[in-house]
């Protein structure tokens, strides 16, 4: 992966002192049927980062809030600081002293991106303090490299709609070539974060490394299909495509109440269910918001039932990414 962008100079915007405060949004990754390939963004959760630019060469974190003490404020372990060093260093810019405070404002190991939008957050602040017109995307690898910290594996199912908004396909790792795709704007999305412990590393590791060709060409299928449904803004066709015979047989074993809670989406009206990235959260495709909040609310009901605690969010596809705030 190519990690060296061309060396930004000296700018204006980097004086000592200025200071920045950034929204990055959470993420679904994988989108049911795209394992690592598909994702998109949504309104809410996401965390917030406010960077200062300091006079001391380096980067330093000064607080984390929301994290409960689970993440690390040393600069050389915490991904959303490692990110932003390998790519002031890949500008020629480590003379920069920056300093971190992270907010996070979503549950950690959720599926829905977490360390990704902090890591987006990270970035798109140090950008923005430096005045760097690049594209977005350009800052996709560094913001893999905190995926690989956070979880062992390089994916940018969430890194990419995290950074540059809406809906993406990666259709290729390496090299790196990442497809921004159209979607119906009445797509709605209901997520229910079951709050069980699910780390995606080990969700990662549960899954079969070898597939059949049968399986196969029902998923690659499925990805055209859904694909397809969203450039033809057909919403039936998105939902029939949104079916993984892959990945979601082995993982939905790690969230409780994952058929029953799909049969309950579907039937007060889902377009699709299934789970966002490696999990315990899951989603449901609607077209309309009151579909939505009728489907948050019966799932939390029932995960309440089985005295599981849980969250819910209700979006749209998020077009923007990463702002200022
Ligand atoms: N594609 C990744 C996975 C997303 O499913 O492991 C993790 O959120």
């Amino acid at each position: 992966m190519d990690t060296q962008l061309q060396e930004l100079t000296q700018t204006e915007t980097a004086k000592p002192g200025t200071s920045i405060q950034i929204f990055a949004p959470a993420t679904v990754a994988n989108v049911v049927c795209g394992f690592d390939v598909l994702g998109f963004a949504v309104n809410a959760p996401g965390d917030e980062v406010v960077m200062r630019v300091t006079d001391k060469p380096g980067i330093s974190i000064s607080k984390i809030t929301g994290d409960n003490g689970r993440l690390p404020m040393d600069p050389a372990k915490n991904t959303v600081s490692v990110s932003v060093r390998h790519y002031l260093e890949s500008i020629g810019r480590t003379d920069l002293g920056l300093d971190i405070e992270l907010h996070k404002k979503m549950p950690i190991g959720s599926g829905l991106g977490s360390s990704s939008a902090s890591t987006v957050a990270g970035l798109f602040a140090a950008k923005t303090l430096l005045d760097d017109q690049r594209d977005v995307a350009q800052l996709l690898p560094f913001a893999m490299k905190g995926e690989e910290m956070a979880c062992g594996h390089g994916h940018a199912d969430n890194v990419a709609p995290a950074l540059m908004g809406g809906f993406v396909l990666i259709r290729s790792y390496e090299p790196l070539d990442v497809v921004r795709l159209p979607h119906p704007k009445d797509l709605w999305c209901a997520i229910v974060f079951p709050d069980v412990d699910v780390p995606t590393r080990e969700a990662r590791q549960i899954i079969r490394n070898k597939i059949n060709m049968k399986d196969a060409v029902t998923q690659w299928g499925n990805v055209a299909g859904l694909v397809s449904g969203l450039f033809m803004n057909d919403i039936g066709l998105i939902g029939r495509s949104m079916k993984d015979v892959l990945v979601e047989p082995v993982r939905s074993m790690l969230i409780p109440g994952f058929y029953q809670m799909r049969e309950q989406a579907m039937e007060l009206g889902a377009v699709s269910f299934g789970i966002s990235g490696s999990g315990p959260s899951v989603f449901a495709f609607t077209r309309d918001e009151q579909t939505a909040h009728n489907i948050t609310h019966k799932l939390q009901q029932y995960l309440t039932g089985m005295k599981i605690n849980s969250n819910a969010y209700v979006s749209t596809i998020n077009d923007a990414g990463p702002r200022v705030i």
